[in-house]
């Protein structure tokens, strides 16, 4: 093939990718096109490969097909085998893959062309090192504290944010030093170690509950990373796919820090929740009230309005058929039924929506903090399945809590609350839930999925 004709579609197959992106990212705004959505960004990525393979400056494919090897040895396993609760630990790895991966092509363009890059170009590989490092030991540590080996409170220290401040200035000035002189090697490479060290600084003091936000920034870090390694390279497919993946996480992470009530320059600096005490709970421990499926089908039979609360418990019981199956004999009942969604809730943005979505549960009846929070006062029943965190009201009551501030969902609020998990223990953030001592709570004990398939047998069976 003539190089004219590489060139052609080389560039045919970068620009329908770029637009393949474009109206992925469009569907995947809505639940009823997303998995349209996903489609065309896969197909999108396989162009951008394809294309790429076919660029000029690609002398030998031997070491692309050991990574493509390599590439698919790893990530086919991850993508069949990892259950849907782990999905946080994956996409956490994932971006610190990702930020390894660019920080890596940084550091071999570097090498290869360092004194022939100009300021530009020497600028652009600086940025890209920073974020690409910052990403890698960031996702390592929120993936650390995810999968809880490392502890999952936040874990600052007085002049935290003065450190920060002062590590990511040293490696501006890094930047600005390879820009006047690049040769200088040991600055490049102390611009690396400054900037992994960074990633661990900026997500450790990260309190439990507070997770989500800072994922949503990591990724958007792996996004602006690969954008400026595209400027780099000079390669416009990397620059779109970078600018989409930064600009929506980026945008993400500011919804995500607003509806947790956080302060985006705390997320930015590596302070959300930081300066609340990690309490597991004050004073005397109350008991709460253990009820039988028995009492708690009594309550649903003499219901008219349910409110069902999903968390992650219903992820881990994978109890969203059996959630929609009681909501089905109790709406046959003339019960009117609605779900309750925290923009938290589960482990993953919109977690409770795919696997609500996944039982075929309509999205009208899907509602958000806001649009059903006032409406708990009147409700007759709220059924909480396996979540804890997204209803404890010492967001709203305890300022020592280290989820105080963060908007709750108000099922304290309701005349009356059946809590569904397995224990007493704490949820994702490690504090006692006052919801669970409350008088007007009965808490069933057991897997969520098993509790609910016996209770919708016995409100059938009392209806019957
Ligand atoms: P959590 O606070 O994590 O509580 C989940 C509850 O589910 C646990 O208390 C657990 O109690 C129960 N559970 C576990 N397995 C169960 C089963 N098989 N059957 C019944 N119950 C079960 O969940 P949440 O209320 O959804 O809050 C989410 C938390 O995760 C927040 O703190 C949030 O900030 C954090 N987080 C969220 C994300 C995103 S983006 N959504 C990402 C990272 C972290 P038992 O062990 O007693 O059963």
């Amino acid at each position: 093939m003539s190089p004219e004709i590489k060139l052609w579609i080389f560039r045919g197959a970068l620009f329908v990718a770029s637009c393949l992106f474009l109206l992925g990212l469009r569907a995947l705004t809505s639940a009823e096109t997303a998995r349209r959505g996903m489609w065309m960004a896969a197909i999108g990525m396989a162009l951008g490969v394809a294309g790429t393979l076919l660029h000029k400056d690609v002398v030998s494919y031997h070491w692309i097909a050991i990574g493509l090897v390599v590439g698919t040895v790893i990530g086919v396993p991850m993508g069949r085998w990892i259950p849907m609760t782990k999905m946080p630990e994956r996409i956490a790895l994932s971006h610190a893959f990702g930020g390894a991966a660019v920080a890596l092509v940084g550091l071999a363009e570097y090498l290869h062309r360092g004194n022939t890059l100009g300021s530009f170009g020497m600028g652009a590989i600086g940025f890209e090192v920073v974020m690409g490092a910052v990403t890698f030991t960031g996702s390592l540590v929120a993936f650390g504290k995810l999968q809880g080996t490392i502890s999952g409170k936040p874990l600052g220290f007085r002049g935290g944010h003065l450190l920060n401040a002062i590590l990511a200035v040293a490696c501006l000035t890094g930047i600005a030093i390879l820009i006047a002189r690049p040769e200088q090697t040991v600055v490049f490479y102390g611009v690396i170690a400054l900037s992994a060290v960074l990633g661990v600084l900026l997500v450790l003091p990260i309190g439990g509950a507070d997770m989500p936000v800072i994922i949503c920034l990591l990724n958007a870090y792996a996004g602006l990373a690969a954008s400026a390694s595209g400027f780099a390279l000079d390669n416009q497919i990397l620059i779109i796919c970078g600018a989409l993946d930064g600009g929506s996480g980026l945008i993400l992470a500011l919804i995500m820090s607003k509806a947790m009530n956080r302060s985006f320059r705390n997320v930015l600096f590596g302070g959300v929740g930081a300066g609340a005490a990690a309490t597991a709970g004050s004073g005397e421990a109350k008991p709460s009230r253990e009820a039988s499926i028995e009492d708690a089908a009594e309550l649903l039979k003499i219901a008219s309005s349910v409110i069902v609360v999903p968390g992650y418990g219903m992820a881990v019981a994978q109890a969203q058929h059996a959630v929609r199956d009681l909501a089905g004999v109790l709406a046959a009942n003339g019960v009117n039924v609605r779900y309750a969604i925290h923009p938290v809730a589960g482990r993953m943005p919109g977690h409770m929506n795919v696997l609500l979505a996944e039982a075929n549960v309509p999205y009208d009846q899907l509602f958000e903090l806001d649009a059903i929070n006032d409406d708990f006062r009147q409700t007759d029943v709220t059924i909480v399945v396996g979540a804890n965190d997204v209803v404890n009201p010492a967001a709203k009551s305890s300022p020592s809590s280290p989820i105080f501030g963060m908007p709750i969902l108000n099922a304290d609020q309701s005349k009356a609350v059946i809590v569904l998990k397995r224990s007493q223990n704490p949820g994702f953030a490690g504090i006692e839930n006052e919801l669970f001592v409350q008088p007007n709570t009965m808490m069933v004990l057991g897997d969520a999925k098993h509790t609910l398939g016996k209770l919708s047998a016995a409100v059938k069976g009392s209806h019957n």
